[in-house]
């Protein structure tokens, strides 16, 4: 298949066009990160060309919200389209520019599916949920607290528009974990920071109450095959989780376990406090044919030779 991936030089959709370019042809497109910052210190834009070392594809460099961009994706005539690009950070406030990115481009790319006949599978966020009752359900509750959750929430309400013109899925991705997520600095996995915080010989740091805050997290490999099986799911919008809920300081017990230590712990207040989800957990659907295969344990165990691989050769050259 023809396939283009936005946002490719991130963490999913690079893992995505890794597991994917041996069948397939792929086309690439991210903005790649610059030097601008928002408010909070963070990059607008985490591609990084690290994450394709390995791609054998094509990578364009480009906005989605250029014409230019528009007109190479249309060029390059895809049947499918994961559409990953985005403004990822859930703690950056720029609203104009947040949802200028995040939804304004959509539109474009639902059009040029329309146009082209390409099923478009596109990430939304467990964030929309806010504080829903779990387990969480589609339909049931949402209620972003950030602009970014709005931003993912008006992006699926405008796909439903044109559900009988096109196949559009929509994936609430969970707390996603796993190789291709370092460039993303802080606001990758508390599963990659914690770790690299004991790799480090640091206690690692947990915001008070974790013991209290859950969140379902998910493993990469299995983001991947939730995408794969929006291939052929109706058009809709599905969860993207393990289905169990974990505490953060779980996560970082296990860490411990696993690489045999035994630090305690240090307490920090949480600066997103009023904007934070405590309880996120995904209700997996009979409707959609994907099936978790790592509880929490197992994917930490999986990524455990990459993580170490990246605190030696990476984290001290972090650019
Ligand atoms: N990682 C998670 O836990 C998680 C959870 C829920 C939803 N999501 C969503 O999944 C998608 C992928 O997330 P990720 O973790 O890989 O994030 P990421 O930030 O690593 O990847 C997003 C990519 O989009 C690119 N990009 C940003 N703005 C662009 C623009 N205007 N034009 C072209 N490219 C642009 C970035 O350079 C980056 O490579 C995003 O839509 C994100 O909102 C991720």
């Amino acid at each position: 298949m023809r396939i283009l991936i936005t946002g490719g030089a991130g963490f999913i959709g690079s893992q995505l066009a890794l597991f994917l370019q041996d069948k397939n042809e792929i086309l690439i497109i991210d903005k790649m990160r610059g030097k601008e910052s928002f408010e909070n210190g963070n990059l607008q834009c985490l591609g990084h060309f690290k994450n394709l070392l390995e791609f054998k594809g094509e990578l364009f460099i480009g906005d989605i919200l250029d014409e230019k961009t528009l007109r190479i994706m249309r060029e390059f005539k895809p049947e499918v389209i994961f559409h990953q690009a985005a403004i990822s950070d859930t703690t950056a406030n720029n609203q104009n520019q947040i949802l200028n990115v995040n939804l304004n481009s959509f539109k474009d790319l639902i059009k040029l599916s329309i146009e082209l006949n390409a099923k478009l599978i596109y990430a939304s966020s467990a964030s929309v949920y806010g504080d829903a009752k779990s387990p969480q359900s589609v339909g049931f509750g949402e209620k972003p607290k950030n602009v970014y959750a709005f931003s993912k929430l008006m992006m699926e309400n405008l796909a439903t528009k044109f559900y009988d013109k096109a196949h559009l899925v929509g994936l609430r991705y969970f707390n996603v974990y796993g190789k291709g997520e370092f460039f993303k600095g802080k606001t990758s996995s508390m599963i990659l920071q914690f770790a690299h915080q004991i790799l480090s010989a640091k206690a690692p740091r947990l915001f008070e109450g974790s013991d209290k805050i859950y969140r379902d997290f998910v493993y990469i490999k299995d983001v991947i095959n939730a995408n794969l099986a929006a291939l052929n799911a109706k058009s809709g919008v599905y969860n993207v989780g393990s289905g169990v809920a974990r505490t953060f300081k779980e996560v970082a017990d296990i860490l411990q376990k696993e690489l045999g230590t035994n630090y305690s712990y240090e307490i920090i207040p949480n600066p997103y406090k009023n904007a934070y989800q405590y309880h996120t957990q995904a209700k997996l659907e009979q409707n959609f044919a994907y099936t978790p295969q790592f509880s929490l344990e197992e994917g930490i165990k999986d990524y455990l030779s990459e993580i170490k691989r990246l605190f030696e050769e990476e984290s001290k050259a972090h650019v």
